[in-house]
């Protein structure tokens, strides 16, 4: 019999966060820029020759990524403090190189760009995560609906227009489900598409409709971005733009959590409230009172109550912020259920919250959360980004440390989390892997 056994050493060198539980937070917490915003801009640079010049960029692991990716093309990536310049005059390639691909499922962005841009794109299948099996089913039946060829071999996706014109035509696309990721892939490749094109069934999240307004600035024809129809009228070129991204909505939802979790009084901003309705309704539901102040929330919170919650597409609750939310109710008094309806796998941090003494029975997708007095602190290991970010969250409102890993995922998606909750008196400290 063949004993595998897992070094010691490797689950002790993990770089971690040591999350001190107990203290309450005051002040005022700034949100940067949303990634899930900032990733499909960068690679809208790849529709136009002219210099694309976002401002708000967020300093995150999935950012630099995505600039390597583009710089891999030809594209010239160069930062200046929260502004990204990107100049795309001259693209060298249509195939992301496959190492830097894996490193980004993000990196499937530059397919519709690409293919519009060039006549043809190759970019491996983006794969799954410790979510779901992630599929892009619908951005190739997109694809194929404006005239494209695509192929899937070898775990690599090629698609050519057919032709010497090597111009994609307007089509008809119905979307199975309201991907985002497939709404913004169609959107940019039928931006310089010949003709009309209708996306229905189409995402309504905020970060589509960034897009859409970012498409519009460099030239683009798009009309009802934020519904569930699309119209494009394709465009022959498109020109450069100066841009600001919106600001993170989800980061800013886990901040409002902290704020909750820790039952304290805290600023958060910016917020643009109409990006957090489903959650600003579920944390006043619990017990939470919101005030606009400027351009930002502040949360404050005494009792914390059960409350039931089940994740949805755009406006419904955000299936990103399901994890964090289940840390604070893990803390509420009464017993709420939480439904994760997105996808197939992202109930994982329910295990890590029972090590800390959270009370939580799962059923497929549902976990029914009895709220406990005081969690407690424990190693846990994060599973995904916004799983990671739960962790610390509980752990703010834990007795003693909780030590928590899986920083390559919390680095993805937070700027400098523990940098900014320690500024409003969270007691966090960054342990390199080598401690
Ligand atoms: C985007 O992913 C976000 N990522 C995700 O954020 C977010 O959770 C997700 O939208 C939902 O809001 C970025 O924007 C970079 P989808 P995306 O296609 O586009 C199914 C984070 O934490 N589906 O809207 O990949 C799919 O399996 C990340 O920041 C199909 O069935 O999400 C999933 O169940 C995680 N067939 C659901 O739709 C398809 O062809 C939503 O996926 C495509 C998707």
């Amino acid at each position: 019999m063949v004993v595998t056994t897992t070094p010691l050493r490797s689950t002790l060198v993990q770089p971690r966060l040591e999350v001190t539980g107990g203290t309450t937070l005051e002040g005022e917490i700034r949100v940067s820029g949303a990634k899930n915003s900032a990733l499909v801009l960068m690679a809208a640079c790849l529709l136009s020759k002219d210099s694309l010049l976002l401002h708000n960029v967020p300093r995150l692991t999935d950012i630099a990524s995505m600039g390597e990716i583009l710089a891999a093309l030809g594209v010239r990536v160069t930062r200046s403090g929260e502004t990204v310049e990107l100049l795309a005059d001259h693209v060298s390639r249509a195939a992301p190189p496959y190492e830097l691909v894996n490193s980004l499922r993000a990196s499937f962005f530059c397919i519709g760009p690409l293919l519009a841009r060039m006549g043809m794109a190759q970019v491996p299948l983006p794969g799954g995560c410790q979510i779901g099996t992630r599929p892009v089913v619908e951005h190739v039946k997109g694809l194929k609906a404006l005239g494209a060829r695509v192929t899937i071999e070898h775990g690599v996706v090629t698609a050519v227009v057919p032709g010497a014109g090597q111009r994609l035509k307007g089509g008809h696309i119905l979307l199975d489900c309201p991907s985002v990721g497939a709404t913004e892939t169609l959107m940019m490749a039928a931006a310089l598409a010949d003709g009309e094109t209708i996306i229905e069934n189409a995402a309504l999240e905020p970060e589509v409709v960034d897009l859409a307004r970012l498409l519009r600035a460099m030239g683009a024809r798009i009309r009802g971005a934020g519904t569930p129809t699309i119209v494009i009228d394709g465009v022959p070129s498109l020109h450069g733009a100066d841009y600001h991204v919106i600001p993170d909505r989800i980061e800013a939802g886990t901040f409002l959590i902290a704020g909750a979790i820790t039952r304290s009084s805290l600023l958060v901003t910016p917020v643009i409230t109409d990006h957090l309705g489903a959650v600003l309704a579920k944390l006043e539901d619990c017990g939470c009172r919101l005030t606009p102040e400027g351009e930002g929330i502040r949360i404050s919170a005494k009792e914390i109550n059960a409350i039931d919650l089940r994740t949805q597409p755009f406006p419904g609750f955000p299936t990103d912020l399901q994890a964090p939310f289940m840390s604070l109710l893990a803390t509420a008094t009464g017993t709420s259920m939480v439904v994760e309806n997105i996808f197939e796998n992202r109930l994982q941090h329910v295990a890590e919250l029972q090590r800390m003494g959270a009370s939580i029975r799962m059923q497929g997708n549902t976990a029914c959360v009895e709220g406990v007095t005081r969690l407690s602190g424990a190693p846990v290991q994060g599973t995904d980004l916004r799983a990671s970010a739960a962790m610390v969250l509980a752990g703010l409102a834990a007795e003693g440390i909780t030590t928590v890993r899986g920083l390559e995922y919390l680095d993805r998606g937070y700027s400098q989390l523990e940098h900014k909750l320690n500024a409003v008196g969270a007691r966090i400290q960054r342990v390199s892997g080598d401690a």
